[in-house]
């Protein structure tokens, strides 16, 4: 909660000419296009083709030539196009307002500034490559170039700031259930906001809002999913992993965009005509933290061990601990004991 600047100055959403050349490529795959044929049709120069293909290559897009000859694709680019994503999040609140960035700081200040300045529900801000995400509590969000999904959407639900605050299991949900369709695979939900596979974190959620005491302005949910990372850093190893690591092989980041979208469209959607009921329900069914399991609950005062005891009518978990004694916890993490 709080006040957002939008002082600071975005850059420059992806040049949607870099795009068009790579839907150029893409509409022929395999097949050699000039250099001076695709510059002319995008009208810019060759030595600026060139440029840009290097950039493609840089994000690990397989284009093979150079300009005398011409350019191919070795294979399907995993780029998160807008233009592919719109027509494929059709009937969804994600598919209207779609910016892209190859490089940003942060999904999330991206988005924040873009819904202080009036950006309408469901806009939705995707990156390639963050080079200051963040997760929770101030923590930093490794976000790797072009293997990890970094997207965040802008909501403005007719909520109060505590009634908002189930978005961030909504959103898990979201995530969790695109995850296991996409892999086959039973992610956990360790609450309130992390995506687990073998105990281990792939992916999480950061959900800020706008608001006043009895009423949001916006919301901005966050989402990061390792996906096609073949290895993380020594310091995350013991805690972290992707779906390629657990699944021996990559997936498709825009087949993946898709389906966490399309879930929240529609867990969201449920939240908003029906109430919490049913996403504390599904939250519960599918998340091994909710009820009986063995915790140590940090807070900024104290850590203590407890057993979980079911989430409150606001999603709020509640805590048994050694004394018998049974509370919310409002603040902190939970880990398993
Ligand atoms: C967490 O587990 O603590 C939350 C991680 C959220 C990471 C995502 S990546 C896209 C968006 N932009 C950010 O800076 N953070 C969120």
């Amino acid at each position: 909660m709080g006040n957002t600047s939008a002082a600071r100055t975005l850059p420059e959403t992806t040049d949607r000419k870099i795009l068009e050349l790579l839907q150029l490529l893409s509409a022929n795959p395999m097949i050699v296009v000039s250099g001076t044929r695709m510059a002319k049709q995008i009208g810019v120069s060759r030595h600026t083709v060139r440029h840009w293909v290097n950039k493609l290559r840089s994000l690990g897009v397989d284009v093979k030539g150079h300009a005398r000859t011409g350019y191919h694709l070795q294979k399907a680019a995993d780029v998160l196009m807008p233009g592919v994503l719109r027509r494929r999040l059709e009937g969804t609140a994600f598919g209207k307002h779609i910016h892209h960035f190859f490089t940003i700081d942060s999904t999330n200040d991206a988005a924040l500034d873009m819904a202080h300045d009036g950006a309408p529900n469901g806009t939705l801000v995707l990156a390639e490559q963050q080079t200051a995400g963040r997760g929770r509590v101030g923590r930093m969000w490794h976000s790797e170039k072009s293997n990890g999904i970094y997207m965040s959407v802008v909501l403005r639900p007719v909520l109060t700031p505590v009634e908002a605050q189930l978005i961030t299991l909504v959103a898990g949900l979201a995530a969790r259930d695109a995850v296991a369709e996409q892999t086959g695979m039973e992610p956990d939900l360790r609450w309130p906001n992390d995506l687990l596979l073998g105990g281990k974190k792939f992916g999480g959620i950061l959900t800020e809002m706008h608001a006043e005491p009895d009423r949001v302005h916006y919301v901005v949910v966050g989402i990061g999913v390792n996906v096609n990372h073949e290895s993380l850093p020594s310091d995350l190893r013991a805690i972290a992993t992707s779906l390629r690591i657990e699944t021996g092989r990559t997936h498709s980041r825009g087949d993946l965009v898709v389906r966490v979208l399309r879930w929240l469209d529609q867990y969201y959607t449920q939240y908003l005509r029906q109430g919490g009921d049913a996403v504390l329900r599904r939250f519960s069914e599918v998340s091994s933290f909710c009820e009986g399991k063995r915790v140590r609950v940090a807070t900024a005062k104290e850590t203590f061990l407890a057993t979980t005891a079911g989430l409150e009518p606001n999603g709020v978990l509640r805590v048994t601990r050694e004394n018998g004694k049974t509370e919310p916890v409002l603040t902190g993490d939970v880990r398993e004991a």
